[in-house]
């Protein structure tokens, strides 16, 4: 089945928690990870890989000694994952557990996350949890990427989002459009304090 409509279903299944209608395009994806130092001993979290479109980007630039552990809160999206790259470690559960799933895979405080999670949709309290654990849980100096679609951009959400940002990594961040997605996207960067 292809990635559109796999995805498509399972917005139908969940809307809220996926999010999207569909999958981020392979620009999006090259640009969300332009940022990272891929070296070993270096790990990148991704947050909500979905089917797969940012986790293509990172498997094909991923070097020996890299870690990296995906987090997907759906199961089928998890056993797709599995199937199509075997080599990469997912974790079927929830974001807002990070800490406990890092130690829980023995890995170490992440020096890159890319997220890909609907914060849009998410409930305000946990989109507040999960941005909290990912503060106390980066690396400092460390990456954070999410990207927010420029038409919701304005919206409460989105502005939340961007609040509990400023408050929690400090009011430097960068800011890029990315133009061939559908819908058109903001990418937004934070490095940890
Ligand atoms: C908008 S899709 C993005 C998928 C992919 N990264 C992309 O850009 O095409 C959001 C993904 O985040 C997952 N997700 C939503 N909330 C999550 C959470 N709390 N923890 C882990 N994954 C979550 C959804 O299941 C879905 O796969």
């Amino acid at each position: 089945m292809a990635d559109s409509l796999r995805f498509f279903l399972r917005f139908l299944h969940s809307p809220r928690a996926v999010g999207a209608l569909f999958p981020s395009s392979a620009a999006l994806a090259r640009r969300m990870v332009e940022d990272v130092d891929f070296a070993p001993g270096r790990l990148l979290v991704e947050y909500g890989p979905g089917t797969g479109a940012f986790t293509a980007q990172i498997a094909s630039r991923l070097v020996p000694g890299m870690h990296y552990l995906g987090i997907e809160r759906d199961p089928e999206f998890t056993r797709l994952l599995r199937q199509r790259y075997p080599q990469l470690k997912f974790h079927c559960g929830s974001v807002e557990d990070l800490p406990k799933v890092l130690a829980e895979h023995g890995l170490p405080r992440p020096d890159h996350i890319i997220s890909g999670i609907p914060f849009a949709s998410i409930p305000t309290a946990v989109a507040r949890r999960i941005l909290e654990n990912t503060r106390a849980t980066l690396r400092p100096g460390g990456t954070f990427a999410t990207f927010q679609y420029c038409h919701a951009y304005p919206l409460p959400n989105a502005r939340a989002l961007r609040q509990n940002m400023a408050e929690l990594f400090g009011t430097r961040m960068h800011r890029s459009p990315c133009w061939r997605n559908i819908p058109p996207t903001f990418i937004l960067r934070w490095n940890a304090p």
